[in-house]
């Protein structure tokens, strides 16, 4: 299939794996990319500069395909040396950069210079309009079924995909609830060039995460996600459990008086202890609604492979004697 996603990146398929805390690592992007598709490594797991560069290393020993490094900017007290990270992913060759969580602008000079195509993740069309604006080579549009952070517009990407299509001039991937061939198909038809998943890639054989997080994946309904820290403007989708809803209750008794502080025990910490250590009630870790159509655990390429071949059944096949 070819679109331009597929051209812009250099790669066979049009699907991304998106930056995902303690997933995105050398393993999971590796088996993407070799997958045909384009795998990224999440670079504020690896914290340090240093670290990063390891990681970047361990993954071109695993691939001599394309590959992405995220870079989440987020809120913090004291935030990561994005600096040094910006010039780590410079040094290092990586060719493309997602970057997520607020505007990219102020990295872009240095980003171009080096001759790198960034996709920004956003979960409004007014956000991907400024992101074509500032010069960001195309968007990843995320809708409100996503896991992590789908901002408070509430947009689905029914409404929110073909919205895109009508007002954006660079190409965009569809993100948020993308599992299969069916959400392939759908999203090149309201005007994406390619999907993005992530809850999905997280129940693979190569996810580098503990058995019980694919575990919980396959045996999850699509009404086993819950919105957390909406009163703080901070809405993440994430999988329910037993910290999860000691979370919302604090939430609910708190009300508009809610601080960070109330609620760090429940959301702090937690992606190592559920990703290392399979603690399933540890407390808040992002999951899409998508987890309702995960029925197995195949390995990357087996997931890749069918969702191409079934794509092309449907546009060919279903869709094709339909038409005729
Ligand atoms: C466990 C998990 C961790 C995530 N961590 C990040 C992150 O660190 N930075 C980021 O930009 N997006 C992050 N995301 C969002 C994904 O990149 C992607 O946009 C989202 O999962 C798409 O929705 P889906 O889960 O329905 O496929 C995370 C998602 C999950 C499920």
């Amino acid at each position: 299939m070819k679109t331009r996603i597929t051209e812009m990146f250099g790669i066979q398929h049009p699907i991304i794996q998106g930056g995902m805390h303690y997933v995105g690592l050398a393993e999971m992007a590796a088996a993407v990319s070799n997958a045909g598709g384009l795998g990224i490594i999440t670079g504020l797991t690896q914290r340090t500069p240093e670290k990063l560069a390891a990681e970047i290393a361990r993954c071109q020993a695993m691939t001599d395909k394309p590959f992405g490094v995220n870079l989440t900017f987020l809120p913090a007290v004291t935030p990561p040396d994005y600096p040094g990270l910006v010039q780590t992913i410079i040094d290092s060759g990586v060719k493309i950069v997602e970057t997520a969580g607020n505007n990219p602008q102020k990295w872009l000079p240095a980003l171009k210079e080096a001759d790198i195509k960034v996709i920004h993740k956003c979960t409004s069309v007014r956000h991907s309009l400024k992101a074509q604006k500032i010069g960001c080579d195309a968007v990843s549009v995320d809708g409100f079924e996503c896991g992590g952070h789908p901002g408070e517009d509430d947009v689905t990407n029914f409404v929110l995909l073909p919205r895109a299509a009508d007002e954006l001039d660079i190409p965009f991937v569809a993100s948020g609830g993308q599992a299969d061939a069916r959400s392939l198909v759908a999203s090149l038809a309201m005007g994406a060039d390619g999907m993005n998943m992530g809850t999905r890639f997280i129940a693979t054989r190569e996810a580098p995460v503990h058995e019980n997080v694919k575990k919980a994946l396959v045996a999850a309904s699509e009404l086993d996600t819950r919105l957390v820290m909406r009163p703080l403007r901070n809405t993440e989708r994430v999988l329910t459990n037993s910290g999860v809803e000691s979370l919302l209750e604090k939430e609910k008794v708190l009300g508009d008086e809610l601080k960070f502080e109330d609620i760090i025990e429940e959301v702090s910490g937690v992606y190592p202890k559920v990703m290392t250590d399979g603690e399933m009630e540890a407390g808040a870790w992002s999951c899409g609604m998508v987890a309702g159509l995960i029925y197995d655990v195949p390995t990357v390429k087996e997931l890749i492979d069918r969702i191409m071949t079934e794509a092309d059944a449907i546009i060919n096949q279903r869709l094709a004697g339909i038409a005729a």
